[in-house]
């Protein structure tokens, strides 16, 4: 059976097309290389021992789209190509709704047109804007703060309103926590363009002295230590999540939405402690105040999931940090070009 991966050279794309081939689907990939390199296709096929069919093209373009479906039998897609920096989603809005909103209409259309009507989206706990409480559950307001996650919020009404047109579509809404980690090869993993945005990455290049410390982004909120507090997820718990929810879309039609989190919060300063241990060096923080935009607190309730998909995170934080180190120190460059 084979299985669509837009977005499939990136981060989490890559790592799930290594678990989808394990558990024996074959993988298609659409990828504009746009924030990747196509690398990161040969390093899954080196893991898998299976071959990967890739376009290089755009979710944009429609008639390469066409071209996927006509030369392949595709059962179900995994939609993980889009923007993601939410800084950058403030000063280039209209490049955000274009390449996420538009994209993802171009790609559903095609789907609609070739009769392939399972979808995986990779949607995000920035939906859940400024929760009233955590642990959260999906049930609880949706809201956004910023471009980025407007897209995925009207994605997620977009896929519910082709559910109510066309009751034959079946729909899984992935609510992502934090991603961490790499495969415990250290073939793949995470390789921000330019200056990264996430905490990881950038605990990373202070570990390996890149940048002189790591800048904590206030310690002043209302949780145990005073820093904002994550649900940190491994990447190969993340990506057998997708292998899960494909087994409860071939059985059923409709919209399923699940958080994908370990259900633990750990603060900034935790995490700096466990890759401290993980490096074996100290790594220099220098306390800022707050970022803007930032909640204190955020991590789920991944009880929905376990009960509906049998999936819950089984990697811990010390865990996503040895695999981090290891995947940084073997490619201090990332992936070759
Ligand atoms: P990533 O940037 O590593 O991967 C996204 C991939 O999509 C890249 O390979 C990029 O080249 C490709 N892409 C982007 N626009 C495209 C287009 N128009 N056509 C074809 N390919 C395109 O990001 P990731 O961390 O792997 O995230 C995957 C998905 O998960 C994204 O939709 C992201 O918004 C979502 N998500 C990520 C996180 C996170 O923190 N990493 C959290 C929640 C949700
Ligand atoms: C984690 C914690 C920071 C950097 C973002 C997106 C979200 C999702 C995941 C896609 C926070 C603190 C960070 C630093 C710090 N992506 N921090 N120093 O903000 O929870 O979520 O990525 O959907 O939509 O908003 O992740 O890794 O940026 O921050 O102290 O240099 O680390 O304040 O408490 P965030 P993050």
């Amino acid at each position: 059976m084979m299985i669509l991966v837009t977005g499939g050279a990136g981060f989490i794309g890559s790592h799930t097309c290594v678990e989808l081939l394990a558990a024996g689907y074959e993988v298609a990939v659409i990828d504009n290389l746009s924030n990747s390199k196509a690398a990161a296709l040969d390093r899954v096929e080196q893991i898998a021992g299976k071959p990967v069919r890739f376009y290089h093209a755009d979710i944009l373009d429609r008639s390469a789209l066409d071209r996927i479906f006509e030369e392949n039998g595709i059962d179900s897609v995994i939609h993980f190509a889009g923007l993601k920096a939410v800084g950058e989603s403030v000063r280039i809005p209209l490049r955000y709704y274009h390449n996420n909103i538009s994209g993802a209409i171009t790609l559903l259309s095609a789907m609609a047109a070739h009769g392939v009507k399972k979808i995986v989206f990779s949607s995000s706990a920035t939906v859940y804007g400024d929760p009233a409480k955590v642990p959260i559950t999906e049930d609880m307001p949706l809201s956004a703060t910023n471009p980025y996650g407007r897209t995925k919020l009207m994605i997620e009404e977009i896929l519910r309103d082709l559910s109510v047109s066309d009751p034959e579509w079946s729909i899984s809404l992935l609510r992502y926590f934090n991603p961490a980690g790499a495969h415990p090869t250290g073939l793949i993993g995470e390789n921000p363009n330019g200056i990264p945005n996430n905490l990881m990455p950038r605990i990373i290049d202070a570990a390996r002295g890149r940048t002189e410390a790591i800048t904590v982004y206030g310690d002043d909120y209302p949780t145990p230590d005073g820093t904002g507090v994550r649900d940190y997820i491994h990447v190969v718990d993340l990506a057998l999540g997708h292998i899960r929810v494909l087994e409860l879309l071939a059985r059923e039609k409709g919209v399923f939405v699940h958080n994908l989190g370990t259900g633990r919060g750990y603060s900034v300063l935790e995490l700096i402690g466990a890759f401290e241990r993980a490096c074996g060096t100290p790594i220099r923080r220098v306390v800022t105040p707050r970022r803007a935009g930032d909640v204190a607190a955020c991590y789920a309730d991944p009880g929905k999931a376990q009960r509906e998909l049998g999936w819950r995170a089984e990697r811990s934080l010390d865990d996503m940090c040895r695999d981090s180190w290891n995947w940084a120190q073997k490619n201090p460059g990332g992936y070759p070009d």
